[in-house]
């Protein structure tokens, strides 16, 4: 094949250019500029000219960050300059000891200026960049040889491919370094997945993160959403580079993410102050840090402080103390959950743990229960780690005093009476009583939920009292629901009544991922519930699915897909369907936002007046057949959807020659042949 011309060429770079530049808006700046659709427009622009001239693929070409051909092993990699570790405190005292040590080696009168940096909990890489190319990505290792990982390093958006061009000239070779992170969400979804799929769950991030990243297919690192945080350079004497400060600094012109929590201080005190304001904010961060990093700022003073063994005088790790806590058990009850789980939750005195007072925890099933042989009044160490329901870790018997009393799993269920059983290959025990309050109140809550039907105002208190007054017996019943026969529930004012129904209207239209969450097939979460709407695009083929078809979806096994089958084969279910169809539940077919070839692609609406729905609902279902709604009218308006008392909106349509539409219209709009 003949060498690209230059135009090829040129056009070729400009369009790696332009998508590297989005990349590091939407995965290191949080802040993306254009659609998915958009992007992916460019990508296949970029792929199409590859095709053509596969010379033009080269190993920093944006084309690459879907994983390259797998290997059969890792080959090691020797740090240029060896990857230190840290020495640790965990009090003030203990910081102040180090802070002394680091004074007394440098002059007496000689200021110190401190990074507090959050320790992420992942994994250290090493990044090395030649002439501004991305050439080597590497694990720490034990600190001296790690392991080549380049081609899975080369999936993660948030590390640029290549370097600017000044930057490069200017450093014509950087070893960047930091942290490989899963976010805590990312986490749970891929565990939802493997779960799904029967297979070993990860334990925590970091575990995940690690075996995400060190795999021999680099397509499946692409898979799992790894995010890079850089903190440091391995030299300590570049040009222009002073500080660890400035070094942040370029790090981030350079494209790369850096902890915005990362402050410069210069007293001790200041240092346990951004140590505590960076502990409280732990529980909102969707990563995990177990401490802070505190680092002399000048390289100057780390160069005279030097290092002991493997870790330098220079730095100091200050850990979290664990979130752990002491407390008495009040009670122990049993709670039964929409699937009929019963499960033991133990009734704390009110104890604080990592920042959040703790009165429940979870004692998960019978065969926990009987491990920790946990006793009313006995005193417990529990645990609590992120967003994750508290546990009991440990019983202290020692304190345990004669009055300790312990319980028995109850055969009957607490909520309707009904036996309960253990199912064999279960740890829970169920009660299988379908019409249990409990089990309805929960499949209720579950449905109207915010990932499910997402119904504003109907919390967990609002269910119950719709189901104990039988003003609702079915979900599909709060689709036939009227402002009056909410009235007469217990605080239940005009306007709270109307925002209900106005919810619950705006609700036919959900999506299709979310009615499949809602329905609350036992296994199918958000994820999987995702999964099946992309993959099938229907309700009707959900519903009309076979087991094979069903395994054959990538993140669904077995298990999932026989209880889709037997969801749907029940008489109950199928009566469910139906009824929320007669409601007025659209179930709508699923097209992934990135699809063309609706009958409203590529058109943009704006909506104005006073419509029979709310706006949102027209918009859901504008933006289902592919159209774009935005909030003021333009030259670009393709369509203009209007009610009554419509105002300047209409004025300017009009004047503009664009289309103006009413409710009616829209439907033969929004059913139209595609273009
Ligand atoms: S600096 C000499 N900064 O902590 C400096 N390390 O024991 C050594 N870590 O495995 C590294 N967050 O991966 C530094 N902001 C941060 C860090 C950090 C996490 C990890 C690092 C290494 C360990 C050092």
């Amino acid at each position: 094949m003949a060498a690209a011309p230059k135009k090829i060429r040129d056009r070729h770079r400009r369009l790696a250019e332009e998508i590297e530049a989005h990349n590091r808006r939407y995965y290191v700046d949080d802040a993306p500029t254009i659609s998915d659709v958009e992007f992916d427009a460019l990508f296949d622009r970029l792929l199409a000219i590859e095709r053509e001239h596969p010379e033009l693929v080269t190993p920093t070409s944006p084309s690459q960050r879907v994983g390259a051909t797998p290997s059969d092993s890792f080959s090691s990699y020797t740090h240029r300059l060896p990857m230190l570790s840290l020495q640790k405190v965990t009090a003030r005292d203990e910081f102040d000891a180090f802070d002394q040590r680091v004074r007394a080696a440098l002059e007496a009168d000689e200021s110190v200026a401190y990074v507090v940096e959050p320790k992420l909990d992942g994994l250290a890489i090493e990044l090395v960049y030649e002439q501004g190319k991305l050439t080597v990505g590497a694990t720490r290792g034990d600190g001296v040889t790690g392991e080549t990982i380049t081609p899975n390093v080369r999936t993660l958006r948030s590390i640029p491919l290549s370097l600017d061009q000044g930057l490069a000239e200017q450093y014509p070779r950087l070893d960047v370094r930091g942290e490989v992170i899963m976010r805590q969400s990312d986490f749970a979804a891929l565990n939802e997945t493997q779960r799904a799929s029967e297979l070993p769950e990860f334990a925590n991030p970091r575990n995940a993160a690690a075996g995400s990243l060190r795999q021999l297919d680099p397509s499946i690192t692409a898979g799992r959403r790894l995010v890079f945080y850089a903190y440091g350079l391995a030299d300590q004497d570049l040009p222009g580079l002073e500080t660890q400060t400035a070094v942040f600094d370029l790090l981030r012109t350079a494209g790369f993410r850096t902890n915005e929590l990362t402050t410069t201080v210069a007293k001790p005190d200041e240092v346990e102050a951004t140590f505590e304001q960076i502990r409280e904010l732990r529980p909102t961060l969707d990563y995990e840090i177990d401490g802070v990093v505190i680092k002399v700022d000048s390289f100057e003073q780390q160069r005279l402080l030097g290092q002991i063994t493997r870790a330098p005088r220079w730095a100091v790790a200050w850990k979290f103390a664990a979130e752990l806590a002491q407390t008495v058990v009040n009670d122990i009850e049993f709670s039964v959950g929409r699937t009929g789980a019963v499960t033991p939750v133990a009734k704390l005195a009110p104890v604080r743990v990592g920042g959040v007072t703790v009165t429940n925890a979870s004692l998960h099933n019978e065969d926990e229960l009987e491990r920790l042989d946990i006793r009313i009044g006995d005193t417990v160490v529990v645990r609590r780690a992120g967003d994750v329901i508290p546990e009991v870790v440990e019983v202290l018997t020692q304190h345990r005093n004669k009055a300790a009393r312990s319980v028995r799993y109850p055969d009957r269920c607490p909520s309707c009476d009904q036996p309960i059983v253990r199912l064999p290959e279960e740890a829970a025990r169920r009660c299988l009583n379908p019409s249990c309050p409990a089990q309805r109140e929960g499949r209720l809550f579950h449905f109207a939920s915010k990932p499910g039907f997402n119904i504003d105002g109907l919390g967990e208190k609002l269910a119950r009292q719709l189901l104990d007054r039988n003003v609702v017996t079915s979900p599909a019943d709060l689709f036939f629901l009227t402002v009056d026969d909410l009235l007469p529930l217990d605080l239940m004012a005009e306007k709270r009544a109307q925002n209900l129904i106005a919810a619950i209207d705006a609700a036919r239209a959900t999506p299709l991922p979310s009615v499949i969450y809602a329905l609350g097939i036992i296994g199918v979460g958000e994820t999987a519930a995702r999964l099946l709407a992309e993959s099938l695009g229907t309700f009707n083929t959900l519903q009309n699915a076979d087991q094979a078809t069903l395994e054959t979806i990538d993140g669904v096994g077995p298990v999932i897909a026989g209880n889709v089958i037997a969801f749907f084969a029940n008489e109950g279910n199928q009566l469910l369907i139906k009824r929320l169809r007669a409601g007025g539940v659209l179930f709508p077919d699923h097209l992934s936002m990135r699809a063309t070839g609706l009958p409203l692609s590529g058109k943009t609406v704006v909506i104005t007046g006073t419509l029979s729905r709310p706006r949102s609902y027209f918009k859901e279902m504008l933006e289902q057949a592919g159209a774009k709604v935005t909030g003021s009218v333009s030259k670009s308006t393709d369509f203009l959807l209007v009610g009554s008392d419509a105002g300047s909106k209409l004025e300017k349509a009009t004047k503009l020659g664009v289309t103006v539409v009413n409710e009616d219209e829209v439907d033969d709009l929004i059913a139209g042949e595609p273009e």
